[in-house]
C-alpha cells in the first residue's frame, strides 16, 4: 500500500488583487510597449505565475527582474496577445536566474489567460531539488506540527522558521493568480494568514498497523 504524504501544510493566503481601468487609459495600440509600462510588467508576471505553478518547486521559484522588449498585437476577436522579453529573479535572493521569452493571451471571452514560455536558469537545479527533497524531509519528521500568522509580518520580516511554509504558499498560489488574471487585473500574494501543518488519517493508521 501506497504511503499518503505525512504532513500537509493548510495555508491560508491573503491574494491581493489590482484592478486597473478605472480611470483614463491610454489607447490600446498595437506595437511596441515601453518595457517599464504596466501592461508590460504586469503580462510578464502573469507569464511567471504560470512557470512557477507549472514547476512546482519551492526552491525554484522566479520574480520578474526587467521586461526587456515588450510587443502587444490584437487578435482581432480574439483578444490580446503580448510578445515578452525578460530577466527572472530568485525569489529568495534576488539574484539574476535566466532570462524568459513568453507570449500572454488575454482571450475576450475566458479569464485565464494563455501562457507560452521558455527560460533560460542559471540556478543549480540539482540544489534546487535537492532543497526541495530536504523541505520535504524535514515536513515529514517535524515532531511538532508547524503552525504560523501573518508571513510575512507587518514590518516584513519573515523568520527564517516560516521561510519554507511561506515559499510553499506562493508555489501553492502561484496556479490561482495565473488563473484568475485578466488583462485589466492582477494579483499577488502578499500574506499567510496562517498556516497549520495536519498529520494525515492514513499517516496514523499506518503508524499504528506498524
Ligand atoms: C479592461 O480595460 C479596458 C480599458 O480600460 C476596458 O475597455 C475593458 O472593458 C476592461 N475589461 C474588463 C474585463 O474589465
Ligand atoms: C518555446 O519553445 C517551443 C519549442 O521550441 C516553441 O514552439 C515556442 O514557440 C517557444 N515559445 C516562445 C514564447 O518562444
Amino acid at each position: 500500500m501506497q504511503r499518503r504524504s505525512a504532513a500537509r501544510l493548510v495555508p491560508l493566503l491573503l491574494l491581493l488583487p489590482l484592478a486597473w481601468g478605472a480611470g483614463p487609459e491610454p489607447p490600446r495600440a498595437d506595437g511596441e510597449l515601453q518595457v517599464s509600462s504596466r501592461r508590460a510588467g504586469q503580462a510578464a508576471r502573469v507569464a511567471l505565475h504560470y512557470l512557477n505553478y507549472r514547476q512546482g518547486s519551492p526552491s525554484a521559484l522566479r520574480a520578474l527582474g526587467q521586461v526587456r522588449k515588450a510587443t502587444v498585437k490584437t487578435i482581432p476577436g480574439i483578444g490580446h496577445k503580448y510578445y515578452l522579453q525578460f530577466t527572472t529573479e530568485d525569489y529568495k535572493s534576488s539574484q539574476n536566474v535566466g532570462t524568459c521569452l513568453a507570449t500572454v493571451l488575454y482571450l475576450k471571452r475566458k479569464p485565464r489567460p494563455a501562457v507560452n514560455i521558455n527560460c533560460t536558469y542559471t540556478k543549480d537545479q540539482k540544489q534546487t531539488r535537492e532543497d526541495d527533497y530536504s523541505f520535504y524531509k524535514k515536513l515529514r519528521q517535524q515532531t511538532k506540527p508547524i503552525t504560523g500568522n501573518d508571513i510575512p509580518d507587518s514590518y516584513g520580516h519573515i523568520e527564517p522558521a516560516l521561510e519554507p511554509a511561506w515559499a510553499l504558499a506562493v508555489a501553492g498560489s502561484s496556479y490561482l493568480m495565473w488563473e484568475k488574471s485578466t488583462e485589466n487585473l492582477s494579483y499577488f500574494m502578499a500574506q499567510v494568514k496562517n498556516v497549520k501543518q495536519w498529520v494525515s488519517e492514513a499517516e496514523i493508521k499506518s503508524a499504528l498497523s506498524g
